[in-house]
């Protein structure tokens, strides 16, 4: 199969050609006169870039009426790109379907659950369930491929763009009723998996079926539950009938879609399997004092579901996005931070949204590599410098493995279950209780990868389960394995709760976990409300406490003092498993876990970081990050020589604000 390592090393081993780390961004030049194209490239080949994503948006201007065919522009613009040895990233242009679909087959447009249509006017509003779309979206794409498969431009195919449309329209109920008779075979059967005989909800025919739309009340989780997995896989249906077209025309061309980090829509881990190569749009907020961590964890996870190799950021902003409610630039040095900081997690393609910013339209406040400031601004300085000095590494870094001895577990479907309606707290947010744990790894310097639960866990000295509410049969047999197998294992609060079905394990939390865990009997859960904090003796929990007995022999690492929950643990250890009923407070998490990680053989990268400095070793070399506003200076034991700078460095490491090096060893 085709991946990256055919686009970064295809000359592997010659010295006259290096590896390269592919570096540009999303280029939307049907928003300009034919004009500036000579300009783009000449700016393109002065900031190192060698790769540009074409056509993500180019729906209309392909096929401006049904059937109609406008390639001229693409084929110029394919030739030139290619006369000045820029590779193009082809995309399908199938998320933003021209106005005419929509006026003459309105059922190809989305409805919410409100039964309100996403009308044209925008972007994505397509039914991932109906056939006229899908019938235009395949045809735009062969003739797609038939054009340009053969065209030496081409290095790679972007399929759609950032999958998320959900539908609760009437196309959706069709296919909805499908994926359920397939899924459950008879209405019995749905019937038990959905509980239905709670409130009156037993169906006695297929057609009473319907996507979960709005209700008078709160609706039934099992049944949002199928409505989210099946949404990802009917997007993931369209991805494929996409991607096995242009397959068919170039097998050797690697097939990708963006994903969306941490989106709700799309259970990534199916999807990266279906990939060629992994690729994901990064956007921490500048303005985030763990922006930074937000950006190693998305790494992690992305490298993770590239099955540890490397990966792409498909897109990322050189300044600020214009959709938070308030957008701020990257300070000076922040960009080049992050997009190093990417390579260093694994990355071996930077790419951004966009080339050059938009002058109109709904992003023309968002940042381009290439601003409103032009050539002279200092955000295009900064991109240069970023892509001279991914030209100066590309040779030793690119293909190189980034090694965790740490697995943080993540599952969509637990997601999914556990953040709905009828909970105890809805304060209790996944992707938050997930980025907590991880922040905790960061900070104590420990490199982490990202695992399903029901993945082989066995190459892991520690799993860490931030929240892993629905549990099937197989991962918790997987994660008991685990620990029979040697391995440490820690659990967060709301694990194991709900089987695949989303129905309550018996005790409130399966009893073969509370075995392993040493839980006797989980008697209440105690949510707390926003502020409140539970006094564990050394340290604060927040969010949750739990009333548990623990099991003979297990022991009270941690209690509760005072209130309801006096002396009943808090953090509770059984042998190699742990488990910790709240949310401790960020100091005291890293500090916990710091100390498990220890315990089970974990080293931190380097010992003795200040806060906020990063390291992390991919392959040989050792990146060294400085997240500070301000200049560090770090002690690296050894001798070193910095690939950027060609410097020296023994023993002591001056990083300036934002400062990165990029070492190794001398031979
Ligand atoms: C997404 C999209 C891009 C653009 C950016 C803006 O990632 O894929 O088209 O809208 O967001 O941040």
């Amino acid at each position: 199969m085709p991946g990256l390592d055919d686009l970064t090393r295809p000359h592997d081993g010659r010295p006259d050609r290096p590896a390269r780390i592919l570096f540009g961004g999303d280029y939307n030049p049907e928003q300009w006169p034919e004009e500036t194209w000579p300009e783009d490239v000449r700016l393109m080949k002065e900031a190192g870039v060698n790769s540009v994503t074409l056509g993500v948006f180019s729906w209309a201007r392909i096929e401006p009426r049904p059937g109609a065919r406008e390639f001229g522009w693409l084929d110029r613009l394919m030739d030139l790109l290619h006369a000045h040895g820029i590779g193009v990233v082809l995309a399908t242009p199938t998320s933003s379907p021209p106005p005419w679909m929509g006026r003459l087959h309105p059922e190809t447009l989305p409805r919410d659950a409100d039964g309100r249509t996403e009308w044209w006017g925008s972007r994505q509003h397509f039914s991932h369930s109906s056939p006229a779309y899908r019938r235009y979206a395949a045809a735009v794409t062969e003739d797609l491929a038939a054009r340009y498969g053969g065209h030496p431009a081409l290095t790679m195919w972007h399929i759609n763009n950032e999958y998320c449309t959900f539908d609760w329209g009437d196309e959706a109920a069709r296919t909805f009723r499908g994926w359920l008779q397939e899924r459950y075979g008879t209405l019995d059967a749905l019937n038990t998996a959905w509980g239905t005989a709670f409130w009156s909800q037993g169906y006695d025919s297929w057609d009473e079926i319907l996507p979960p739309r709005h209700a008078h009340y709160m609706k039934n989780p099992a049944h949002v539950l199928d409505f989210r997995r099946y949404t990802s896989d009917m997007l993931l249906e369209c991805y494929r009938a996409e991607r096995d077209i242009v397959r068919r025309h170039t097998p050797h061309i690697p097939v990708t879609t963006n994903f969306m980090p941490f989106w709700t829509g799309q259970d990534a881990w199916t999807w990266a399997r279906e990939e060629d190569l992994v690729s994901v749009d990064i956007y921490p907020d500048p303005k985030d004092p763990y922006g930074g961590q937000y950006n190693a964890m998305i790494g992690d996870m992305t490298r993770s579901q590239a099955g540890g190799g490397p990966w792409m950021v498909m897109e990322q902003a050189a300044g600020p996005v214009n959709w938070r409610g308030v957008n701020h630039p990257k300070p000076y040095g922040l960009n080049r931070l992050w997009s190093l900081q990417s390579v260093a997690h694994g990355a071996d393609a930077l790419c951004y949204f966009q080339w050059r910013q938009s002058r109109q339209g709904a992003e023309k406040f968002h940042s381009g590599m290439l601003g409103h400031a032009g050539e002279k601004g200092r955000v295009f300085r900064e991109v240069k410098e970023i892509g001279r000095e991914l030209a100066l590494v590309g040779e030793q870094v690119t293909g190189q493995r980034v090694r965790a001895d740490v697995a943080v577990l993540h599952d969509w479907n637990s997601w999914w279950a556990g953040d709905q309606d009828g909970r105890l707290s809805d304060l209790v947010d996944h992707p938050e209780i997930v980025r907590a744990w991880h922040r905790a790894l960061w900070e104590s310097h420990t490199t982490a990868a990202f695992a399903h639960p029901a993945h082989d866990l066995s190459a892991y000295r520690l799993v860490v389960v931030p929240r892993l509410y629905l549990l099937d049969d197989t991962g918790i047999e997987n994660l008991l394995a685990y620990v029979r197998g040697g391995g440490t294992l820690v659990c967060g609060f709301l694990t194991g709760v709900a089987d695949e079905d989303d129905r309550v394990r018996p005790g409130g939390m399966d009893p073969r976990l509370r075995e392993l865990l040493g839980i006797d009997v989980l008697h209440e859960w105690w949510p707390l409300d926003a502020g409140e904090r539970a006094d564990c003796g050394d340290f604060h929990g927040t969010l949750w406490s739990e009333e548990l007995a623990p099991a003979p022999g297990a022991e009270a690492v941690a209690a509760y003092r005072g209130g309801e929950l006096d002396g009943l643990p808090a953090v509770l250890r059984n042998g190699r498993a742990w488990y910790v009923s709240t949310l401790p407070e960020p100091g005291a998490l890293r500090a916990l876990l710091a100390r498990i990680a220890q315990d089970a053989g974990v080293r931190p990268v380097l010992d003795g970081l200040p806060d906020g400095v990063e390291a992390i070793r991919r392959g040989e070399l050792l990146f060294v990050l400085n997240h500070h506003r301000d200049e560090v200076t770090v002690k690296i034991p050894g001798h070193h020589r910095d690939l950027l700078t060609g410097a020296d460095v023994d023993g002591t490491l001056h990083l300036a604000r934002y400062g990165v090096a990029i070492l190794e060893e001398p031979a």
